[in-house]
C-alpha cells in the first residue's frame, strides 16, 4: 500500500515580497552565489479551502471565510498562500477533478469573492499561488463530455484514447482506480480512455497542440487577474508516449519513474514558460521533480526556462509506513538535497500537505505530554533550512491526525478506492486500516480548530469531515493569548526567518551525523553564522558540541530552559535552539 501515500507528494506555490516583511532580506548585500528573488525569501501557508472556515452553513470552508480570515493569515507573517483548487469540480478528488477552469466552485463561492480575496491578500502584502490542474480534467469538464461522444468529435484529441478493436491496451496502473487499472473501456465510441488517477479524472492528451494552448490560455486568464504563482499538479506525468509500451512487470512500485519526466516534457515546460510565466511576475513549481538530483534540476535551474522551484518527494516519502522512520534516514534525504542544490536550482521546505498525515503525527509526538515541544521543534526544522518554507493550515497549532477507524469515516477516494482495491485482491484488510489510520490523506483535511464552541467554529452546520476531538486544547483562540503557544512560537520562527537572511540563503552544514537522536546544523552567509539544535526524540539527550557555550549567544529555545556547560548541552525532550556564533 506505500506506493498509494508515495505518490502523492507534490505541490508548488508563489509569493512575492512585500514591503515590510521583505525589507530586512531585500536589503541584504548580494554575496551568496545563488541568486536571490522574492519567492526563495517567501514563507508559503497552505491552505485547504474545504477545510479553513465555512461562512454559509453548509460545512464546507469557502472563499468568503478565507477572507474572514486574512488577519488571522497576516498576524502568522507568512506573506504568500497557496489555496488547493477552487475551480468547478464534481469533486470526485475535492477539486483536483476540474470541469470549468474559469468558474469557481459553487461551495466555495463566486469569482467577486475570489476578486475580493486575492485583492485582500494583495493589500496585506501576501502573494497567492493557483494550483493548476491539467494533467487531467474531470469527466464531466465539457472537453471530455465532447470527446467521448464520437472519434471524430474536433475534442476527441484531447484526451488518450484507445481503439477497442487493437485489443485492450497495455497496462497502465493508476493510482486512484479500485481495479489499479487506468484504461477504462467506453462503449459509446468502443474505446478505452486514460486515468492515472480515477476513471474521473481522464489524463489531458499534453501531445496536442490544442490542449497545451487551452492551458496556456487558463493560466493567463489567472495571471491576469493578478495571481502571484502557479502550483502545477502532478505535472510530471503530462507527457505520453502514446505509443503505450508494455512497461516492465512490477513497474507501479516506481510510479515517478515510469510516468513522470515523460519525452517531451521539457519542450511543454519551455513553451509553458516562454507563453506565459515569462510575460508575468509569477513563478511556478511542478508538483514532484523527478526521480533523480538531475531530474529535478532539469525543471528548476535559472538557465533552463522552464519552472523555478522543485518540490520534490523524497522528504515526504521518509516514514510512511507504520513502523515510522529513523533519524538518520531523515537527515540524510535532506542533506543529500541540499547539497544537491547548494549552488543551483531552488527547493521547497515542508513536512506537511493534503496529501499527507499531520506533521506532528508523522514527525513529531503527538501525544499531550509533548505535542507543544513537538510542533515547534518542527516548525524550527522548517523555517531555519535552505528553500521555501510551505507551512501548512493548523500544523501552527499542532493539529494531529483525525486517526479514523471504519471505513464508513473516510472521505478520501484514495482511502475509499484503496479499500476496494485491497478487498478485490484478497489483501490484508486489518493491515490496510492500520495504515489508513496512521497515513491517510484525511488525516490532514479536518477543519481548522479556530476555538472551543462546537464544531470549533468551523461551521454552524454539519462539518464535510468530522474536527479533531482535540480541538477544545489545540485551537487558535486558546493559543492565541498564551505566549507560549504553539502558535505564538510559530510567529516568532516566521519573523525570525524573514528577519535572518541566513536563513534563507546561508550555507547549510550538518554536524553531529551519527546522532540518531538530534538534528544539528548550521547555517552560514559571510560573517552570520546559527547553529540550529533539534532534539526528535522524547528523551533527554546530551551533546557535544564543537564550539565552547561561550562562545555563542542563544537566540531563540521552544522550551524554557537550557543547560549547557562547556561544550556540552543537555537538550529536554523535542527541544529546539538556534544559537549564534560570535
Ligand atoms: C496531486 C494532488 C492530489 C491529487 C492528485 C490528482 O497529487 O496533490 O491531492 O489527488 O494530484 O490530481
Amino acid at each position: 500500500m506505500k506506493h498509494i501515500f508515495l505518490f502523492i507528494s507534490f505541490c508548488i506555490l508563489f509569493l512575492s515580497c512585500n514591503d515590510e516583511k521583505q525589507k530586512s532580506l531585500s536589503s541584504a548585500e548580494d554575496t551568496s552565489e545563488i541568486q536571490k528573488t522574492w519567492w526563495k525569501e517567501a514563507v508559503i501557508y497552505q491552505i485547504y479551502p474545504r477545510s479553513f472556515k465555512d461562512t454559509d452553513g453548509d460545512g464546507v470552508g469557502d472563499l468568503k471565510g478565507i477572507i474572514e480570515k486574512l488577519d488571522y493569515i497576516d498576524s502568522l507573517g507568512v506573506n504568500m498562500v497557496w489555496l488547493n483548487p477552487i475551480y468547478s469540480s464534481p469533486n470526485a478528488d475535492n477539486g483536483y477533478d476540474i470541469s470549468n477552469y474559469r468558474e469557481i466552485m459553487d461551495e466555495f463561492g463566486t469569482m467577486e469573492d475570489f476578486d475580493l480575496m486575492l485583492s485582500e491578500l494583495h493589500k496585506r502584502d501576501i502573494k497567492f499561488v493557483m494550483d493548476v490542474v491539467v494533467n487531467h480534467s474531470s469527466d464531466e469538464h465539457k472537453w471530455f463530455q465532447e470527446s467521448r461522444k464520437s472519434r471524430d468529435n474536433p475534442y476527441r484529441d484531447y484526451y488518450h484514447w484507445w481503439p477497442a478493436e487493437k485489443g485492450k491496451p497495455n497496462y497502465r496502473y493508476s493510482l486512484f482506480d479500485p481495479k489499479g487499472d487506468a484504461w477504462k473501456y467506453d462503449s459509446i465510441t468502443n474505446a478505452y480512455y486514460l486515468h492515472y488517477f480515477s476513471a474521473k479524472q481522464p489524463d489531458l492528451k499534453w501531445e496536442n497542440p490544442k490542449v497545451r494552448q487551452e492551458v496556456y490560455d487558463i493560466m493567463k486568464f489567472w495571471a491576469e487577474k493578478g495571481v502571484d504563482g502557479f502550483r502545477l499538479d502532478a505535472f510530471q506525468f503530462v507527457s505520453k508516449d502514446t505509443t503505450f509500451p508494455p512497461l516492465p512487470e512490477g513497474y507501479e512500485k516506481d510510479v515517478i519513474k515510469y510516468y513522470g519526466m515523460g519525452p517531451n516534457l521539457h519542450e511543454y515546460l519551455k513553451e509553458l514558460n516562454k507563453e506565459v510565466l515569462s510575460k508575468y511576475d509569477v513563478f511556478a513549481v511542478s508538483e514532484g521533480a523527478g526521480s533523480s538530483f538531475a531530474d529535478a534540476h532539469s525543471l528548476v535551474d535559472a538557465d533552463r526556462n522552464e519552472l523555478q522551484m522543485a518540490y520534490h518527494f523524497k522528504g515526504m516519502d521518509v516514514g510512511n509506513s507504520l513502523d515510522r522512520y529513523e533519524l538518520s534516514e531523515f537527515k540524510e534525504v535532506y542533506t543529500q538535497w541540499d547539497s544537491a542544490f547548494a549552488k543551483e536550482g531552488w527547493l521547497s521546505i515542508f513536512l506537511a500537505n493534503h496529501d499527507v498525515p499531520r506533521m506532528v503525527s508523522k514527525f513529531g509526538n503527538d501525544s499531550p505530554e509533548f505535542r507543544a515541544a513537538s510542533s515547534k521543534m518542527l516548525n524550527t526544522f522548517i523555517l531555519t533550512m535552505r528553500g521555501t518554507p510551505y507551512c501548512y493550515y493548523g500544523d501552527e497549532l499542532g493539529m494531529t491526525n483525525i486517526a479514523f477507524d471504519s471505513i464508513s469515516q473516510y472521505q478520501d477516494i484514495v482511502a475509499k478506492n484503496g479499500y476496494q482495491k485491497t478487498l478485490n485482491e484478497g489483501g490484508d484488510i486489518e493491515q490496510y486500516m492500520a495504515e489508513l489510520k496512521f497515513l491517510s490523506r484525511d488525516n490532514g483535511r479536518t477543519p481548522m480548530q479556530w476555538n472551543a464552541t462546537e464544531h470549533a467554529g468551523f461551521t454552524d452546520g454539519t462539518p464535510w469531515l468530522p474536527v479533531n476531538d482535540n480541538y477544545k486544547e489545540v485551537n487558535v483562540a486558546v493559543q492565541q493569548n498564551d505566549p507560549n503557544s504553539i502558535l505564538n512560537y510559530f510567529r516568532k520562527m516566521v519573523k525570525f526567518r524573514m528577519d535572518n537572511p541566513v536563513l534563507v540563503y546561508g550555507d547549510y552544514e550538518l554536524i553531529l551525523p551519527d546522532n540518531d537522536q538530534v538534528y544539528a546544523y548550521t547555517r552560514k552567509l559571510e560573517e552570520d553564522k546559527m547553529l540550529i539544535l533539534l532534539n526528535f526524540s522524547s528523551e533527554n539527550v546530551q551533546i557535544e558540541i564543537p564550539e565552547p557555550i561561550k562562545d555563542l549567544e542563544l537566540l531563540t529555545n521552544n522550551l524554557d530552559q537550557v543547560s549547557a556547560q562547556g561544550n556540552n548541552i543537555q537538550l529536554q525532550p523535542y527541544q529546539a535552539l538556534i544559537y549564534s556564533y560570535k
